[in-house]
Protein backbone atom coordinates (compact mmCIF):
# COMPACT_ATOMS: atom_id res chain seq x y z
CA UNK A 1 0.00 0.00 0.00
CA UNK A 2 1.30 3.66 -0.95
CA UNK A 3 1.38 6.24 1.19
CA UNK A 4 -0.26 9.64 -0.01
CA UNK A 5 1.52 12.43 1.53
CA UNK A 6 -1.27 14.82 2.09
CA UNK A 7 0.28 18.46 1.28
CA UNK A 8 -1.75 21.38 3.34
CA UNK A 9 -1.74 25.12 1.58
CA UNK A 10 -4.63 26.38 3.82
CA UNK A 11 -1.81 28.93 5.00
CA UNK A 12 -0.89 29.82 1.66
CA UNK A 13 -3.28 29.58 -1.41
CA UNK A 14 -5.98 29.19 1.66
CA UNK A 15 -5.03 32.40 2.78
CA UNK A 16 -5.30 34.15 -1.23
CA UNK A 17 -8.98 33.95 -0.99
CA UNK A 18 -9.89 37.25 -0.35
CA UNK A 19 -10.47 38.20 3.09
CA UNK A 20 -8.99 35.40 4.24
CA UNK A 21 -6.13 36.84 5.61
CA UNK A 22 -4.48 35.65 9.13
CA UNK A 23 -2.71 36.52 11.76
CA UNK A 24 0.71 34.77 12.67
CA UNK A 25 -1.52 33.36 15.86
CA UNK A 26 -4.39 32.05 13.93
CA UNK A 27 -1.94 30.30 11.19
CA UNK A 28 -0.38 28.73 14.39
CA UNK A 29 -3.47 27.60 15.68
CA UNK A 30 -4.54 26.13 12.27
CA UNK A 31 -0.79 24.77 12.10
CA UNK A 32 -1.01 23.03 15.01
CA UNK A 33 -4.45 21.36 14.44
CA UNK A 34 -2.99 20.28 11.03
CA UNK A 35 -0.08 18.65 12.71
CA UNK A 36 -2.46 17.10 14.80
CA UNK A 37 -4.29 15.30 12.25
CA UNK A 38 -0.80 13.89 10.84
CA UNK A 39 -0.61 16.38 7.82
CA UNK A 40 2.71 15.27 5.74
CA UNK A 41 3.22 18.90 5.11
CA UNK A 42 2.41 22.07 5.81
CA UNK A 43 3.25 25.08 3.62
CA UNK A 44 2.88 28.01 5.50
CA UNK A 45 3.28 30.83 3.26
CA UNK A 46 5.23 33.13 1.07
CA UNK A 47 8.02 34.18 3.14
CA UNK A 48 9.06 36.97 0.43
CA UNK A 49 5.26 38.69 -0.06
CA UNK A 50 5.94 40.56 3.07
CA UNK A 51 7.35 40.98 6.72
CA UNK A 52 4.37 39.60 8.29
CA UNK A 53 4.32 36.37 6.50
CA UNK A 54 8.14 36.19 7.11
CA UNK A 55 7.29 35.70 10.55
CA UNK A 56 4.45 33.51 10.31
CA UNK A 57 6.22 31.09 8.69
CA UNK A 58 9.15 31.52 10.54
CA UNK A 59 6.60 30.88 14.07
CA UNK A 60 5.25 27.83 12.11
CA UNK A 61 8.83 26.43 11.85
CA UNK A 62 9.60 26.51 15.18
CA UNK A 63 6.37 25.26 16.66
CA UNK A 64 5.85 22.17 14.36
CA UNK A 65 7.54 19.14 14.55
CA UNK A 66 5.55 16.47 13.57
CA UNK A 67 5.11 17.53 9.56
CA UNK A 68 7.17 19.10 7.14
CA UNK A 69 6.66 23.01 6.71
CA UNK A 70 6.97 24.09 3.50
CA UNK A 71 7.53 27.66 2.69
CA UNK A 72 6.29 28.95 -1.54
CA UNK A 73 9.31 31.23 -3.44
CA UNK A 74 9.30 31.90 -7.21
CA UNK A 75 12.57 31.70 -8.52
CA UNK A 76 14.14 34.44 -8.01
CA UNK A 77 17.79 33.86 -5.06
CA UNK A 78 16.24 36.79 -2.98
CA UNK A 79 12.83 34.99 -2.87
CA UNK A 80 14.72 31.24 -2.02
CA UNK A 81 17.18 33.23 0.26
CA UNK A 82 14.43 34.46 2.38
CA UNK A 83 12.57 31.48 2.23
CA UNK A 84 15.27 29.64 3.32
CA UNK A 85 15.56 31.82 6.24
CA UNK A 86 12.25 31.67 7.36
CA UNK A 87 12.08 27.37 7.52
CA UNK A 88 15.34 27.41 8.98
CA UNK A 89 14.20 26.78 12.49
CA UNK A 90 12.11 23.44 10.90
CA UNK A 91 12.86 20.11 11.98
CA UNK A 92 11.98 18.76 8.92
CA UNK A 93 11.62 21.99 6.10
CA UNK A 94 10.93 21.94 2.32
CA UNK A 95 11.74 24.53 -0.10
CA UNK A 96 8.56 24.98 -2.53
CA UNK A 97 9.55 26.76 -5.97
CA UNK A 98 7.46 27.59 -9.02
CA UNK A 99 7.61 29.52 -12.20
CA UNK A 100 5.13 29.42 -14.87
CA UNK A 101 5.24 26.60 -17.69
CA UNK A 102 2.18 27.73 -20.32
CA UNK A 103 2.59 29.65 -23.20
CA UNK A 104 0.32 32.40 -22.47
CA UNK A 105 2.09 32.46 -19.11
CA UNK A 106 5.42 32.39 -20.30
CA UNK A 107 4.82 34.93 -22.87
CA UNK A 108 2.48 37.62 -21.69
CA UNK A 109 3.42 37.69 -17.48
CA UNK A 110 6.56 37.14 -17.64
CA UNK A 111 8.14 37.88 -20.78
CA UNK A 112 10.68 35.19 -21.13
CA UNK A 113 11.75 32.73 -23.70
CA UNK A 114 10.96 28.99 -23.00
CA UNK A 115 14.52 28.80 -22.73
CA UNK A 116 14.80 31.50 -20.02
CA UNK A 117 12.27 29.80 -18.08
CA UNK A 118 14.48 26.57 -17.94
CA UNK A 119 17.35 28.18 -17.35
CA UNK A 120 15.48 30.01 -14.05
CA UNK A 121 13.77 26.94 -12.75
CA UNK A 122 16.83 25.10 -12.93
CA UNK A 123 19.24 27.83 -11.33
CA UNK A 124 16.17 28.25 -8.55
CA UNK A 125 16.58 24.34 -7.53
CA UNK A 126 20.23 24.55 -7.20
CA UNK A 127 20.03 27.41 -5.34
CA UNK A 128 17.35 26.45 -2.72
CA UNK A 129 19.55 22.55 -3.01
CA UNK A 130 22.39 24.92 -1.38
CA UNK A 131 20.40 25.53 1.34
CA UNK A 132 18.18 21.99 1.84
CA UNK A 133 17.69 18.65 0.74
CA UNK A 134 14.25 18.91 -0.15
CA UNK A 135 12.82 20.97 -2.78
CA UNK A 136 10.11 20.80 -4.73
CA UNK A 137 9.52 22.32 -7.93
CA UNK A 138 5.88 23.41 -9.44
CA UNK A 139 5.03 24.45 -13.08
CA UNK A 140 2.78 26.72 -12.93
CA UNK A 141 -0.64 26.28 -15.46
CA UNK A 142 0.86 22.86 -16.37
CA UNK A 143 -2.53 21.86 -16.75
CA UNK A 144 -2.27 24.64 -19.81
CA UNK A 145 1.25 24.03 -20.94
CA UNK A 146 2.55 22.44 -23.68
CA UNK A 147 3.73 18.04 -22.75
CA UNK A 148 6.98 18.38 -24.45
CA UNK A 149 8.03 21.42 -23.02
CA UNK A 150 6.47 20.04 -19.25
CA UNK A 151 8.88 17.14 -20.12
CA UNK A 152 12.19 18.88 -20.81
CA UNK A 153 11.84 20.74 -17.85
CA UNK A 154 10.66 18.82 -15.41
CA UNK A 155 13.97 16.51 -16.69
CA UNK A 156 15.96 19.15 -15.95
CA UNK A 157 14.66 19.90 -12.43
CA UNK A 158 15.12 16.80 -11.57
CA UNK A 159 18.50 16.47 -12.60
CA UNK A 160 19.22 19.95 -10.57
CA UNK A 161 17.90 18.28 -7.58
CA UNK A 162 14.28 18.61 -6.81
CA UNK A 163 12.79 15.61 -5.46
CA UNK A 164 8.78 16.60 -5.48
CA UNK A 165 7.34 17.47 -8.95
CA UNK A 166 3.92 19.81 -8.79
CA UNK A 167 1.78 19.32 -11.62
CA UNK A 168 -1.47 22.11 -11.11
CA UNK A 169 -4.13 23.14 -12.72
CA UNK A 170 -3.65 26.36 -11.70
CA UNK A 171 -6.62 28.21 -13.48
CA UNK A 172 -8.93 24.79 -13.22
CA UNK A 173 -9.43 24.17 -16.67
CA UNK A 174 -9.02 20.48 -17.16
CA UNK A 175 -11.45 17.55 -17.12
CA UNK A 176 -10.61 14.53 -14.70
CA UNK A 177 -9.83 11.93 -17.58
CA UNK A 178 -7.43 14.93 -19.68
CA UNK A 179 -5.62 15.36 -16.58
CA UNK A 180 -4.82 11.82 -15.48
CA UNK A 181 -3.62 11.26 -19.06
CA UNK A 182 -0.75 14.22 -18.41
CA UNK A 183 0.27 12.58 -14.90
CA UNK A 184 0.82 9.08 -16.95
CA UNK A 185 2.15 11.12 -20.22
CA UNK A 186 4.62 12.44 -17.83
CA UNK A 187 5.91 9.78 -15.74
CA UNK A 188 5.96 7.76 -18.68
CA UNK A 189 7.77 10.60 -20.47
CA UNK A 190 9.78 12.26 -18.09
CA UNK A 191 13.30 9.34 -18.21
CA UNK A 192 14.10 10.23 -14.47
CA UNK A 193 10.71 10.12 -13.54
CA UNK A 194 11.49 7.56 -10.97
CA UNK A 195 13.35 9.68 -8.90
CA UNK A 196 10.78 11.99 -7.86
CA UNK A 197 6.97 11.99 -5.97
CA UNK A 198 4.50 13.15 -8.50
CA UNK A 199 2.14 16.08 -7.36
CA UNK A 200 -0.94 17.81 -7.97
CA UNK A 201 -2.15 21.05 -7.15
CA UNK A 202 -6.00 21.49 -8.36
CA UNK A 203 -7.74 24.28 -8.77
CA UNK A 204 -11.64 24.27 -8.56
CA UNK A 205 -13.23 26.94 -11.21
CA UNK A 206 -15.43 24.22 -12.98
CA UNK A 207 -16.07 22.44 -9.44
CA UNK A 208 -13.71 19.68 -10.71
CA UNK A 209 -10.24 19.71 -7.70
CA UNK A 210 -11.16 17.09 -5.91
CA UNK A 211 -12.40 14.84 -9.06
CA UNK A 212 -9.12 16.30 -10.86
CA UNK A 213 -6.96 15.31 -7.89
CA UNK A 214 -8.20 11.65 -7.39
CA UNK A 215 -8.01 11.09 -11.12
CA UNK A 216 -4.48 12.13 -11.12
CA UNK A 217 -3.54 9.81 -7.61
CA UNK A 218 -5.28 7.08 -9.81
CA UNK A 219 -2.16 7.55 -12.39
CA UNK A 220 0.05 7.55 -10.26
CA UNK A 221 0.62 11.38 -8.11
CA UNK A 222 1.39 10.33 -4.84
CA UNK A 223 1.00 13.86 -3.10
CA UNK A 224 -2.21 15.89 -3.20
CA UNK A 225 -2.17 19.68 -2.90
CA UNK A 226 -5.14 20.78 -1.20
CA UNK A 227 -7.12 22.84 1.74
CA UNK A 228 -9.67 22.79 4.55
CA UNK A 229 -12.91 23.64 3.32
CA UNK A 230 -11.41 24.05 0.05
CA UNK A 231 -10.45 27.59 0.99
CA UNK A 232 -8.12 29.30 -1.55
CA UNK A 233 -7.56 31.65 -4.98
CA UNK A 234 -11.13 32.33 -6.26
CA UNK A 235 -13.36 28.89 -6.33
CA UNK A 236 -10.56 27.44 -4.12
CA UNK A 237 -8.22 24.86 -3.80
CA UNK A 238 -9.18 20.57 -3.85
CA UNK A 239 -10.72 20.52 -0.31
CA UNK A 240 -9.01 18.43 2.07
CA UNK A 241 -11.60 16.62 3.69
CA UNK A 242 -13.03 14.93 0.59
CA UNK A 243 -9.88 14.08 -0.96
CA UNK A 244 -8.85 11.84 2.40
CA UNK A 245 -12.50 10.22 2.44
CA UNK A 246 -12.52 10.02 -0.62
CA UNK A 247 -9.40 7.86 -0.37
CA UNK A 248 -10.23 5.90 2.58
CA UNK A 249 -14.18 4.97 1.65
CA UNK A 250 -13.29 3.65 -1.09
CA UNK A 251 -9.60 1.59 -0.70
CA UNK A 252 -11.21 -0.97 -3.31
CA UNK A 253 -10.02 1.49 -5.98
CA UNK A 254 -7.18 3.07 -4.70
CA UNK A 255 -3.80 1.76 -4.00
CA UNK A 256 -2.93 4.22 -1.55
CA UNK A 257 -4.11 5.89 1.54
CA UNK A 258 -2.87 8.88 3.61
CA UNK A 259 -1.82 9.14 7.18
CA UNK A 260 -4.56 11.73 8.15
CA UNK A 261 -6.41 11.21 11.51
CA UNK A 262 -9.93 11.85 10.18
CA UNK A 263 -11.44 12.28 13.80
CA UNK A 264 -9.93 15.94 13.54
CA UNK A 265 -10.96 16.63 10.55
CA UNK A 266 -14.33 18.50 11.07
CA UNK A 267 -12.04 20.71 14.29
CA UNK A 268 -9.69 21.38 11.73
CA UNK A 269 -12.76 22.74 9.43
CA UNK A 270 -14.67 24.47 12.34
CA UNK A 271 -10.94 26.25 13.24
CA UNK A 272 -10.82 27.22 9.35
CA UNK A 273 -14.34 28.73 8.98
CA UNK A 274 -14.06 30.63 12.02
CA UNK A 275 -10.43 32.30 11.32
CA UNK A 276 -11.05 33.01 8.09
CA UNK A 277 -15.02 34.27 8.36
CA UNK A 278 -15.77 31.97 5.13
CA UNK A 279 -18.76 29.45 6.33
CA UNK A 280 -19.18 26.15 5.72
CA UNK A 281 -22.08 25.52 3.62
CA UNK A 282 -24.38 23.03 4.82
CA UNK A 283 -24.61 20.69 1.92
CA UNK A 284 -21.05 20.67 1.86
CA UNK A 285 -19.25 16.91 1.58
CA UNK A 286 -18.19 15.38 5.12
CA UNK A 287 -18.15 19.03 7.31
CA UNK A 288 -21.29 20.25 5.98
CA UNK A 289 -24.09 20.64 8.86
CA UNK A 290 -26.63 18.10 6.90
CA UNK A 291 -23.72 16.21 5.52
CA UNK A 292 -24.50 13.23 7.33
CA UNK A 293 -28.15 14.14 8.79
CA UNK A 294 -31.14 12.16 7.07
CA UNK A 295 -34.44 14.16 6.22
CA UNK A 296 -36.59 11.84 4.36
CA UNK A 297 -38.53 9.41 6.25
CA UNK A 298 -37.87 6.21 4.06
CA UNK A 299 -33.77 7.50 4.70
CA UNK A 300 -34.55 7.31 8.04
CA UNK A 301 -36.18 4.36 8.35
CA UNK A 302 -33.12 2.44 5.96
CA UNK A 303 -30.80 4.10 8.01
CA UNK A 304 -32.43 3.01 11.39
CA UNK A 305 -32.60 -0.42 10.08
CA UNK A 306 -29.39 -1.04 8.65
CA UNK A 307 -26.91 1.96 8.47
CA UNK A 308 -25.01 1.26 5.45
CA UNK A 309 -28.32 1.56 3.79
CA UNK A 310 -27.93 5.21 3.16
CA UNK A 311 -24.30 6.01 4.98
CA UNK A 312 -21.10 4.95 3.19
CA UNK A 313 -18.82 6.68 6.37
CA UNK A 314 -19.14 6.85 9.59
CA UNK A 315 -20.13 10.72 10.98
CA UNK A 316 -18.15 9.93 14.12
CA UNK A 317 -14.73 9.36 11.53
CA UNK A 318 -14.75 12.70 10.71
CA UNK A 319 -14.98 13.87 14.27
CA UNK A 320 -19.48 14.36 14.48
CA UNK A 321 -20.59 14.03 17.78
CA UNK A 322 -17.47 13.98 19.08
CA UNK A 323 -18.21 16.64 21.18
CA UNK A 324 -16.71 15.98 24.34
CA UNK A 325 -18.14 17.13 27.43
CA UNK A 326 -15.09 18.06 28.78
CA UNK A 327 -15.85 20.54 31.84
CA UNK A 328 -18.51 21.67 33.84
CA UNK A 329 -18.91 24.56 36.84
CA UNK A 330 -17.23 22.11 39.02
CA UNK A 331 -13.95 21.61 37.17
CA UNK A 332 -11.04 22.83 38.87
CA UNK A 333 -7.93 24.89 37.41
CA UNK A 334 -5.82 21.85 37.15
CA UNK A 335 -8.59 20.07 35.23
CA UNK A 336 -8.99 23.27 32.85
CA UNK A 337 -5.11 23.33 31.94
CA UNK A 338 -5.02 19.55 31.61
CA UNK A 339 -7.55 19.94 28.72
CA UNK A 340 -5.97 22.66 27.28
CA UNK A 341 -2.50 20.84 26.98
CA UNK A 342 -4.66 18.11 25.43
CA UNK A 343 -6.18 19.84 22.84
CA UNK A 344 -2.82 21.20 22.05
CA UNK A 345 -4.04 25.65 23.22
CA UNK A 346 -0.78 26.48 24.67
CA UNK A 347 -0.80 28.71 27.25
CA UNK A 348 2.09 31.56 27.09
CA UNK A 349 1.89 32.69 30.57
CA UNK A 350 0.57 31.71 34.40
CA UNK A 351 -1.87 35.05 34.07
CA UNK A 352 -3.63 34.11 30.67
CA UNK A 353 -4.55 31.00 32.25
CA UNK A 354 -5.46 32.53 35.52
CA UNK A 355 -7.94 34.92 33.58
CA UNK A 356 -8.78 31.89 31.08
CA UNK A 357 -9.92 29.87 33.89
CA UNK A 358 -12.24 32.93 35.31
CA UNK A 359 -13.94 33.20 32.14
CA UNK A 360 -14.18 30.01 32.17
CA UNK A 361 -16.22 29.95 35.46
CA UNK A 362 -17.65 33.36 34.02
CA UNK A 363 -19.03 30.70 30.88
CA UNK A 364 -20.09 27.94 33.14
CA UNK A 365 -22.13 29.56 35.36
CA UNK A 366 -24.23 30.81 31.84
CA UNK A 367 -23.98 27.56 29.79
CA UNK A 368 -24.19 23.95 31.42
CA UNK A 369 -21.66 21.60 29.32
CA UNK A 370 -18.71 23.21 28.18
CA UNK A 371 -17.43 21.68 24.65
CA UNK A 372 -13.79 21.62 23.82
CA UNK A 373 -14.89 24.25 20.42
CA UNK A 374 -15.97 26.57 23.51
CA UNK A 375 -12.72 26.24 25.04
CA UNK A 376 -10.54 26.86 21.27
CA UNK A 377 -12.92 30.31 21.52
CA UNK A 378 -12.42 31.58 24.71
CA UNK A 379 -8.64 30.80 24.36
CA UNK A 380 -8.38 32.64 21.18
CA UNK A 381 -9.92 35.54 23.43
CA UNK A 382 -6.74 35.52 25.97
CA UNK A 383 -4.17 34.80 23.00
CA UNK A 384 -4.52 38.83 22.60
CA UNK A 385 -2.43 40.85 24.29
CA UNK A 386 -3.00 44.10 25.82
CA UNK A 387 -1.03 46.11 23.25
CA UNK A 388 -3.26 44.30 20.99
CA UNK A 389 -6.11 45.72 22.34
CA UNK A 390 -6.46 49.58 22.06
CA UNK A 391 -9.88 49.48 21.96
CA UNK A 392 -12.21 46.89 24.99
CA UNK A 393 -15.51 46.60 25.59
CA UNK A 394 -16.23 47.46 29.22
CA UNK A 395 -19.99 46.57 29.34
CA UNK A 396 -22.99 47.29 27.58
CA UNK A 397 -27.18 47.71 27.65
CA UNK A 398 -29.15 46.64 24.52
CA UNK A 399 -32.77 47.44 24.34
CA UNK A 400 -34.77 45.45 21.99
CA UNK A 401 -38.96 45.78 22.18
CA UNK A 402 -41.55 45.42 19.81
CA UNK A 403 -42.45 48.12 18.04
CA UNK A 404 -39.62 50.47 19.36
CA UNK A 405 -36.06 51.40 17.88
CA UNK A 406 -33.21 49.30 19.13
CA UNK A 407 -30.82 51.38 21.02
CA UNK A 408 -27.10 50.42 22.41
CA UNK A 409 -25.70 52.03 25.31
CA UNK A 410 -21.81 50.86 25.55
CA UNK A 411 -18.89 52.15 27.18
CA UNK A 412 -15.54 51.06 25.71
CA UNK A 413 -11.77 51.45 26.96
CA UNK A 414 -9.49 52.88 24.28
CA UNK A 415 -6.26 52.79 25.64
CA UNK A 416 -6.34 54.12 28.92
CA UNK A 417 -9.71 56.37 28.88
CA UNK A 418 -12.90 55.44 29.29
CA UNK A 419 -15.46 56.33 26.55
CA UNK A 420 -19.72 56.38 26.53
CA UNK A 421 -21.70 55.89 23.57
CA UNK A 422 -25.00 55.11 22.81
CA UNK A 423 -26.77 54.80 19.17
CA UNK A 424 -29.94 53.60 17.47
CA UNK A 425 -29.95 50.81 14.23
CA UNK A 426 -32.03 48.99 12.79
CA UNK A 427 -31.38 45.97 15.16
CA UNK A 428 -29.23 46.00 18.08
CA UNK A 429 -26.47 44.64 16.49
CA UNK A 430 -26.64 47.66 13.58
CA UNK A 431 -27.05 49.62 16.95
CA UNK A 432 -23.98 48.61 18.63
CA UNK A 433 -21.80 48.90 15.95
CA UNK A 434 -23.04 52.46 15.50
CA UNK A 435 -22.13 53.35 19.05
CA UNK A 436 -18.83 51.97 18.67
CA UNK A 437 -18.14 53.71 15.26
CA UNK A 438 -18.87 57.11 17.09
CA UNK A 439 -16.13 56.38 19.27
CA UNK A 440 -14.10 54.82 17.22
CA UNK A 441 -14.42 56.76 14.40
CA UNK A 442 -12.50 53.93 11.58
CA UNK A 443 -14.19 54.88 8.85
CA UNK A 444 -13.84 51.10 7.72
CA UNK A 445 -16.10 49.29 5.39
CA UNK A 446 -18.02 46.44 6.61
CA UNK A 447 -17.44 43.25 3.86
CA UNK A 448 -18.83 40.45 6.07
CA UNK A 449 -20.84 39.69 9.29
CA UNK A 450 -21.72 36.51 10.12
CA UNK A 451 -22.85 34.62 12.94
CA UNK A 452 -22.19 30.67 14.09
CA UNK A 453 -22.89 28.67 17.13
CA UNK A 454 -20.15 27.30 18.00
CA UNK A 455 -21.99 23.78 19.58
CA UNK A 456 -25.46 22.90 19.57
CA UNK A 457 -28.14 24.07 21.74
CA UNK A 458 -29.67 27.31 22.24
CA UNK A 459 -27.32 28.03 25.28
CA UNK A 460 -24.46 27.46 23.05
CA UNK A 461 -21.74 30.32 22.38
CA UNK A 462 -22.40 32.47 18.89
CA UNK A 463 -19.24 32.99 17.23
CA UNK A 464 -19.42 36.73 15.10
CA UNK A 465 -17.57 37.27 12.58
CA UNK A 466 -16.69 40.73 11.13
CA UNK A 467 -14.94 41.37 8.37
CA UNK A 468 -13.61 45.24 7.81
CA UNK A 469 -11.81 46.78 4.97
CA UNK A 470 -9.97 50.09 4.57
CA UNK A 471 -7.24 51.80 2.34
CA UNK A 472 -7.14 48.64 0.84
CA UNK A 473 -6.47 46.45 3.75
CA UNK A 474 -8.80 43.61 5.00
CA UNK A 475 -9.08 42.53 8.36
CA UNK A 476 -11.51 39.60 10.18
CA UNK A 477 -12.44 39.67 14.13
CA UNK A 478 -14.07 37.65 15.96
CA UNK A 479 -16.11 37.32 19.24
CA UNK A 480 -17.72 34.29 21.29
CA UNK A 481 -20.24 35.10 23.90
CA UNK A 482 -23.70 32.98 24.73
CA UNK A 483 -24.94 36.84 24.05
CA UNK A 484 -24.90 37.20 20.26
CA UNK A 485 -25.13 40.92 20.68
CA UNK A 486 -22.13 40.86 23.02
CA UNK A 487 -20.45 38.73 20.54
CA UNK A 488 -20.58 41.09 17.93
CA UNK A 489 -19.92 44.10 19.63
CA UNK A 490 -16.83 41.67 20.70
CA UNK A 491 -15.66 40.97 17.27
CA UNK A 492 -16.18 44.63 15.74
CA UNK A 493 -14.13 45.32 18.43
CA UNK A 494 -11.35 42.77 17.59
CA UNK A 495 -11.50 43.61 13.94
CA UNK A 496 -11.39 47.56 14.94
CA UNK A 497 -8.08 46.18 16.77
CA UNK A 498 -6.64 44.49 13.80
CA UNK A 499 -6.85 47.44 11.82
CA UNK A 500 -4.94 49.60 14.51
CA UNK A 501 -2.06 46.95 14.95
CA UNK A 502 0.74 47.34 12.59
CA UNK A 503 1.57 43.24 13.31
CA UNK A 504 -1.30 42.18 11.39
CA UNK A 505 -0.39 41.51 7.65
CA UNK A 506 -1.63 42.76 4.69
CA UNK A 507 -3.48 40.63 2.42
CA UNK A 508 -0.68 39.42 -0.07
CA UNK A 509 -3.14 39.97 -2.83
CA UNK A 510 -2.99 43.30 -1.96
O1 LIG B 1 -2.13 27.30 -8.41
C1 LIG B 1 -0.91 27.29 -8.53
O2 LIG B 1 -0.34 27.11 -9.61
C2 LIG B 1 -0.11 27.51 -7.32
C3 LIG B 1 1.35 27.23 -7.44
C4 LIG B 1 2.16 28.32 -6.82
C5 LIG B 1 1.66 25.88 -6.86
O3 LIG B 1 -0.63 27.82 -6.29
ZN1 LIG C 1 -2.80 27.36 -6.35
Amino acid sequence: MDHLKIFDTTLRDGEQSPGASMTREEKLRIARQLEKMRVDVIEAGFPAASNGDFEAVRAVAEAIKESTVAALCRTQDRDIARALEAIAPARSGRIHTFIATSAIHMEKKLRMSPDEVVTAAVNAVRFARNGIDNVEFSCEDAGRSDLDFLCRIIEAVIKAGASVINIPDTVGYNLPEQFAERITQLRQRVPNADQVTWSVHCHNDLGLAVANSLAAVLAGARQVECTINGLGERAGNAALEELVMAVRTRQDVFPCDSRIDTTQILSASKMVSGITGFPVQPNKAIVGANAFSHESGIHQDGVLKHRETYEIMRAEDVGWNANKLVLGKHSGRTAFRARLAELGIEVESEQVLNSGFARFKELADKKHDIYDEDLHALMSDEAVTPEQEHFRLVSSLFHSETGETPHADITLAVGNAEHHAAAEGSGPVDAAFKAIESVAASGADLLLYSVNSITTGTDAQGEVTVRLSKEGRIVNGQGADTDIIVASAKAYLNALNKLQSTLERVNPQV
